[in-house]
């Protein structure tokens, strides 16, 4: 089966096209480096040709309102066409558990406005809504610096290791389109400055994690519930003490720029002004 990874040389895409391969099948990981640039349409036609599934794991290089909008927009509506071109079966598209409750966060309403695109277009499609990766957490601390302490709303998450994501992915694409949303999450909750408390700790980060209700999430005010998978969600193996104790671990930040939740200056800046 031929299954196209946009965003395959991300942190999510490059494990998924190693575990694609390593099922048997023909991945072929499609970024700007690899000559396919999902805003431009570069690219596209020729690496879509004889795919079954395509997988869009990619993210925005820039997660400024405006600017996030526009990549998730432009490149889902391109990618979306050139399927429908070329025949392919499943449209995959990773997102997040809760984006429909933070559109508050111009991040979140991107991802709702790609959301929006795939389930209103002729391909079928499958919705894969992870919860965070733990690989994300040091970048959660980094962008929710206030002074020099990071505040942070104590609510329920249950984030998952990057292997666990790619291996929730695959599933999905190998098998049958949803037409829905499949939710998928780690194996334990934590409260969300807990465990960023704990990671920092594990890096020997000295940053102070205060517990603040009042804190955002990406700029969107968040309850309880927010980030939470629901019942039906699929978890992934890997505890966080495990993971910790891998090479990934060691790493403070597994890339140059967290992905799902974008630095939010203005909301740093007001809440600066408002000290
Ligand atoms: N972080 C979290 O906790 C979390 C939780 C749930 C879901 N997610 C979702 O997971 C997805 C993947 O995240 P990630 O951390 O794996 O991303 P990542 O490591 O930042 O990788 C992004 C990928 O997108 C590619 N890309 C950028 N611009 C492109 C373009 N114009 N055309 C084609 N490809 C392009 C990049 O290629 P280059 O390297 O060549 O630029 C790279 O391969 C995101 O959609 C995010 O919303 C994240």
């Amino acid at each position: 089966m031929k299954i196209v990874v946009i965003g395959g040389t991300g942190l999510i895409g490059s494990k998924l096209v190693n575990q694609l391969h390593e099922h048997g099948h023909e991945a072929v990981a499609a970024a700007p480096n690899t000559g396919v640039n999902t805003l431009t349409g570069e690219g596209l036609a020729e690496v879509l040709k004889g795919a079954s599934a395509v997988v869009d794991v990619s993210n925005s290089p820039s997660w400024e309102d405006a600017a996030v909008l526009r990549f998730f927009e432009t490149s889902t509506r391109n990618l979306l066409a050139y399927e429908a071109d070329a025949g392919v079966g499943h449209h995959v598209a990773l997102s997040v558990v809760g984006t429909d409750r933070m559109s508050e966060s111009g991040y979140f309403r991107a991802k709702i406005a790609q959301e929006t695109l795939i389930k209103t277009s002729s391909i079928p499609y499958s919705i894969v809504r992870a919860t965070q990766f733990f690989e994300f957490l040091k970048g959660l601390a980094d962008i929710s610096m206030f002074g020099d302490k990071v505040p942070l709303p104590p609510v329920p998450f249950q984030p998952m290791a990057a292997d666990d994501v790619a291996r929730g992915v695959r599933t999905v694409a190998v098998g049958g389109p949803v037409n829905g949303i499949v939710e998928i999450g780690g194996p334990e909750p934590f409260r969300v400055d807990e465990l960023v408390r704990r990671r920092l700790a594990s890096l020997q980060d000295p940053r102070e994690v205060i517990a603040d209700p009042n804190a955002r999430y990406s700029g969107a005010t968040i309850s309880e519930e927010t980030l939470a998978p629901g019942n039906n969600a699929r978890l992934g193996e890997t505890r966080f003490e495990a993971w910790l104790t891998q090479p990934a671990a060691q790493i403070p930040s597994a890339h140059a720029q967290p992905a799902g939740v974008p630095v939010v200056t203005e909301e740093i800046e007001s809440r600066k002004k408002a000290s």
